[in-house]
């Protein structure tokens, strides 16, 4: 008898595949105690000061948001929100999308036309890649932070489009470090082309009270379009895009991601509202600097790492089985570290992912240190 559910024998293969290869998949949810993993770098996500803020900025609020913010899921709140947001950043407006994933995927898909090209360093995150492949604008790639390679595509490109985007991370989310922002923004004016900065990983780490690598380098006004994420050092959930009113008015009538979902609830867009608030007054940002070049000075030069200033440290050590290896062998220890293979990363490539965070203790560092170089 036809069974319906069978599952597709090329799907199941595609599996199998990744379970030969080591590098299936799965989810967790008993973590390892020591955090040098998550995305929480400030601590935010838990912090008493957050949730007093939060709770001092609660009245009676939805539960939930009942619809798309063009129909009846908005609310005074965003327009506070987003003004607050706009004003932080040093910019005219900002959009709230329900998460990063959705800021990209809205802008890249909707704001490049057939006609125009998109410039993308090949480390650029997913939801990038996932939003430049829905538009119908021409793109390529360029060699990681490489202004050479850059500088050449945008010689031999400038006459044949219409407008030129070129997107970037500030700070890389799989490597941690820095895009060249300055030299970049240079072509941006030589080559009269767009500069989106995807600041996931900056903010809350970089620039004045975590404002970002834009805020540090004083380009933010060179920029196109900036996507702030709150689901890292802020600890929340959601995402802004932030740049002129001309963009925001755009993003809301030709943004999918933006139209076509359910507003996010008034507890997130309170909760981002008191993160941001609690920038401002935090000690954690020089916590967690304080960590970073600790971090930076203890580092053996027998390990193969990538020299990065962020909270996120690479350490290389190539094959997927080595490194998940090493992974099961800090968890034994109790030090929650991630591996990241091939395919997330080039083959030989693979690597222990190392977050830091502003409440990991130096003691930490060093016996995780210790343990990997053994
Ligand atoms: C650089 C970058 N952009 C965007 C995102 C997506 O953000 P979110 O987790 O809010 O969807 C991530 C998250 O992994 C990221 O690292």
């Amino acid at each position: 008898m036809f069974d319906k559910r069978k599952f597709p024998k090329k799907l199941a293969d595609l599996i199998s595949a990744r379970k030969e290869n080591f590098s299936l998949r799965k989810l967790n949810y008993n973590y390892p105690i020591i955090d040098f993993s998550s995305n929480d770098y400030l601590g935010f996500s838990s912090h008493g000061l957050l949730n007093e803020e939060l709770q001092s900025l609660k009245k009676s609020i939805k539960v939930g948001s009942t619809g798309s913010r063009l129909i009846s899921g908005n609310s005074s709140l965003f327009n506070e929100v987003e003004t607050e947001i706009a004003t932080f950043h040093h910019d005219e407006s900002s959009l709230l999308f329900n998460s990063g994933y959705d800021a990209n995927v809205g802008l890249l898909s909707s704001l490049p036309q057939k006609g125009d090209l998109i410039l993308y360093d090949e480390l650029i995150h997913a939801s990038i890649i996932d939003g430049v492949r829905l538009s119908f604008a021409t793109h390529y790639k360029f060699e990681h932070n490489s202004i050479i390679d850059l500088e050449q595509l945008l010689k031999r490109h400038i006459n044949s489009f219409n407008e030129i985007y070129i997107v970037v991370e500030s700070v890389y989310s799989m490597d941690g470090d820095h895009s060249p922002l300055k030299e970049i923004v240079a072509l941006t004016k030589t080559y009269n082309s767009n500069l989106i900065v995807d600041e996931a990983h900056a903010i809350g780490v970089l620039g004045q009270h975590g404002r970002g690598l834009c805020n540090e380098l004083n380009i933010e006004k060179d920029c196109f379009a900036r996507i702030y994420t709150y689901g890292k050092a802020l600890g929340c959930h959601g995402a802004s895009v932030v740049g002129s009113n001309d963009l925001k008015e755009y993003l809301i009538n030709y943004a999918r991601s933006f139209i076509y979902t359910t507003a996010m609830p008034e507890h997130s867009l309170l909760a981002i509202k008191a993160a941001y608030i609690l920038l401002e007054k935090t000690n954690e940002i020089e916590e967690l600097k304080k960590n970073i070049e600790y971090f930076n000075n203890q580092l053996n030069s027998n390990l193969d790492f990538i020299e990065s200033r962020s909270a996120i440290h690479c350490i290389l050590k190539s094959g997927n089985i080595a490194v998940q290896q090493l992974e099961e062998k800090l968890a034994k220890d109790n030090f929650f570290v991630k591996s990241i293979k091939s395919p997330t990363v080039k083959t030989y490539k693979e690597r222990i992912r190392i977050c830091l965070h502003s409440f990991n203790t130096k003691e930490e560092i060093d016996n995780l240190l210790l343990l990997i170089s053994e």
